[in-house]
């Protein structure tokens, strides 16, 4: 595709090992996208369900013996034999210091019991559905992107990401351009699914923070789609703390309401695993 995929690191295994830990899953395949962020995927464990968009707790075994875990977003989506993460690399984080030197063959621990608010359910029926993130916040949207639940539900599906650089939207990019030829999805994606990527320090083709894209309607002008309603719009937001926050008050803005599983709403938030 693009000048990323020469400096691209694949390794993948066929025949997983046999977990021996409590827990434990086995890495199939790892990915490193850039040198602060890199996909994983591992085995499933054959008993656990999930809806898209919700999370896991996953790591490693401590030097002290106790487990070291940390919430993750299945990127993966649920008829995936097997389980995908997408994690940033925090040079000096307990577990991604860690967790960033994993080989295919090698076990990871993983908790089966998924559960998160960024989920279909949260949200009230409507026409489009927008997903929004920064960074590594683009994980439970990998899973919703290939969910056919987000496809019947809604007319149009737009993700909206940003990242620092252009590399570091290379994962959601080659996700979202390889959804319309998917043998499984690709039909039902169609041309509902739209891609709005922005970049915030690197110079690219369309660029500022989702927030900023927001108030100042240049995403609704570029798409030609009206501004947020909340007759209309649902939304789904991952991130930072800070971009959650400010994330909440643009869509309050708009009229928007925060859901949650037991009350669905307008839009639904949930933090991105960092450190
Ligand atoms: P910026 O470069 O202007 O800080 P990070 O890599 O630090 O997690 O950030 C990921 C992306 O999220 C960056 O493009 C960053 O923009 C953007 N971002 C960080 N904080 C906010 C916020 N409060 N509102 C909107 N975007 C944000």
């Amino acid at each position: 595709m693009t000048h990323m995929t020469e400096s691209l690191t694949v390794t993948e295994i066929s025949i997983p090992k046999t977990p021996t830990l409590p827990d434990a899953q086995t890495v199939t395949a790892v990915t490193h996208w850039t040198d602060r962020l890199f996909s994983f995927r591992v085995t499933r464990p054959q008993s656990l369900r999930f809806r898209s968009g919700e999370f896991v707790m996953i790591g490693l075994m401590g030097e002290n013996g106790k487990p070291l875990l940390r919430a993750y977003s299945i990127a993966s989506p649920s008829w995936d034999e097997e389980l995908e993460f997408y994690s940033i690399k925090v040079p000096d984080g307990p577990l991604t210091s860690r967790l960033q030197h994993i080989q295919p063959g090698d076990q990871i621990i993983l908790r089966p019991k998924p559960v998160g608010t960024l989920v279909l359910d949260a949200l009230l029926p409507g026409k489009r559905l927008w997903f929004f993130a920064t960074g590594t916040g683009i994980a439970p949207f990998a899973s919703l992107m290939r969910d056919p639940d987000t496809y019947e539900r809604y007319d149009e599906v737009i993700m909206m990401h940003t990242c620092r650089d252009v590399a570091e939207l290379e994962y959601g990019r080659q996700l979202v351009e390889s959804l319309s030829d998917d043998p499984l999805i690709g039909e039902m994606v169609g041309d509902k699914l739209r891609y709005y990527p922005t970049t915030t320090r690197e110079q690219s083709a369309r660029m500022g923070r989702i927030t900023d894209n927001l108030t100042s309607g240049q995403v609704f002008a570029d798409l030609g789609v009206p501004p947020l309603s909340p007759a209309h719009d649902r939304g789904m937001v991952c991130g930072s703390l800070d971009f959650n926050t400010d994330m909440k008050a643009v869509l309050e803005g708009f009229g928007l309401r925060e859901g949650a599983n037991s009350e669905p709403a307008e839009y639904v938030v949930e933090k991105a695993f960092v450190g």
